[in-house]
């Protein structure tokens, strides 16, 4: 038995961060049948917290309603260089401005952005603006592909803009191929992480498992969990938006990662989980253990399906490498190790024993007793044990938001 009641428990707050909030987007929309798409992409925009001004071109009012534009963005959408007697600021606008994104670019802006032809508030925004430029363009397969659209391209990348990659997929002309603009989705994960990562975790390189793994039986069967990897997922995105540069080593799951910034590597057994670890182990600074790894594994993987034959089955199985114990001996003085630990009884005492046996430098644990948390949840109920004795309870809260509370009790236990 491990004493814990010396210790205080403390009941510790975090305010989910939200990446975009309070951020200044302005949005250039031309003519292009994808401007309909920057409807969901304000919507999405506003909703996490960013306040969303827009430019159009006299063009792109045929495709999208500036009435739809300036509800949603709660601000008037402005087209021209002066109306009723007034100028539009559009010196001000750029200086106003986090980031500016043209979105669709049509090939025709493209040219004139190559060239600096300044004849719509659009252009002339553009050549004032002193904020970050993001290009989405948007047009059919033989224009992307023109050698004038390359060259153009080339050009305004040169001035330091920034270029979303269009998708391949169904086109305005009925064709499929190259040219479709990117997804609202693909573009906001594109803006977090070409201009909205912060710096808390900058320079550090973060080692994360998460996920299953799955044991083979034989060519049809396998040993697994109920691990989704969610948790992990959730807490390689939020070290990744702080600034870290993050390997995650995920077993079979159907989780995606929103940045493509972060290194997946994707293993299926607990022994190829066990071998890649090792392999990143000792240039990482932070190793973060979420995985369900199997304890247990068949000594042999039959090359042919079992066949049906006796009325019961034996499958002979061998413990696995312990990951979190092999990290925690070979752990150096400057790297932090986090491990779990998914109880359903004893749990404190479990969780202890852990942490010491493991060598860790806190564990968080999770109890299956707690309604809403753990495997398959959206939602997940923590505590964090560290080996200086602390013990942080947790409410229930979102992955999202339990990963934030990892994140930012590793925050406060680094030296620098
Ligand atoms: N772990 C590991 N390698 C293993 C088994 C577990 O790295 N082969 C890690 C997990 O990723 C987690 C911690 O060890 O960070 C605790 O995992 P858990 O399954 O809760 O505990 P076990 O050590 O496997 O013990 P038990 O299953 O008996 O509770």
């Amino acid at each position: 038995m491990i004493e814990t009641a010396v210790y205080p428990t403390v009941v510790f707050y975090y305010i989910y961060s939200v990446m975009l909030e309070n951020k200044k987007i302005l949005i250039g929309i031309t003519g292009s049948i994808a401007a309909y798409k920057i409807i969901l992409l304000t919507r999405l925009l506003v909703k996490e917290g960013a306040v969303v001004k827009i430019i159009i071109t006299k063009a792109a009012t045929d495709f999208v309603s500036p009435l739809v534009l300036s509800t949603l963005s709660k601000n008037i959408v402005l087209q021209d260089l002066s109306s009723n007697s007034e100028w539009a600021n559009h010196v001000q606008l750029g200086r106003w401005a986090d980031v500016f994104l043209i979105s669709p670019l049509s090939c025709n802006t493209l040219a004139k952005l190559a060239n600096g032809i300044c004849d719509n508030l659009l252009l002339a925004t553009y050549l004032s603006a002193t904020c970050p430029v993001v290009l989405a363009p948007a047009m059919d397969e033989d224009m992307w592909k023109h050698p004038s659209t390359k060259r153009n391209l080339d050009t305004v990348k040169s001035f330091g803009n920034s270029v979303i990659d269009v998708n391949n997929g169904e086109l305005a002309s009925g064709l499929i191929g190259e040219g479709r603009m990117a997804e609202p989705e693909q573009i906001i994960n594109y803006l977090k992480e070409a201009n909205f990562r912060t710096t808390e975790f900058k320079d550090k390189k973060v080692l994360i498992t998460a996920g299953p793994t799955v044991e083979s039986i034989d060519p049809v069967r396998f040993i697994s969990n109920h691990s989704s990897g969610k948790m992990g997922f959730a807490i390689a995105e939020s070290l990744f938006a702080k600034g870290a540069e993050v390997v995650l080593i995920a077993g079979p799951t159907k989780e995606k990662l929103q940045f493509a910034g972060i290194t997946r590597i994707d293993v299926v057994s607990a022994n190829d989980m066990y071998a890649t670890c090792m392999e990143y182990a000792a240039n990482s600074d932070i190793l973060i253990m979420s995985a369900a790894v199997a304890d247990y594994t068949p000594v042999v993987i039959e090359k042919n399906k079992i066949k049906k034959k006796e009325s019961s089955l034996n499958i002979e199985l061998t413990k696995t490498k312990d990951i979190l114990s092999a990290l925690g001996e070979q752990k150096t003085a400057n790297q932090f190790l986090v491990g779990f630990a998914l109880e359903t009884n004893n749990e404190i005492d479990n969780a202890l024993q852990k942490l010491n046996k493991k060598n860790a430098d806190c564990i968080v644990l999770n109890s299956l007793n707690d309604a809403n948390a753990g495997f398959g949840f959206d939602t997940n109920k923590i505590t964090i044990l560290d080996k200086s004795g602390e013990r942080i309870e947790f409410g229930l809260k979102s992955k999202k938001e339990v990963a934030e509370d990892i994140v930012s009790f590793i925050k406060s236990k680094l030296n620098d």
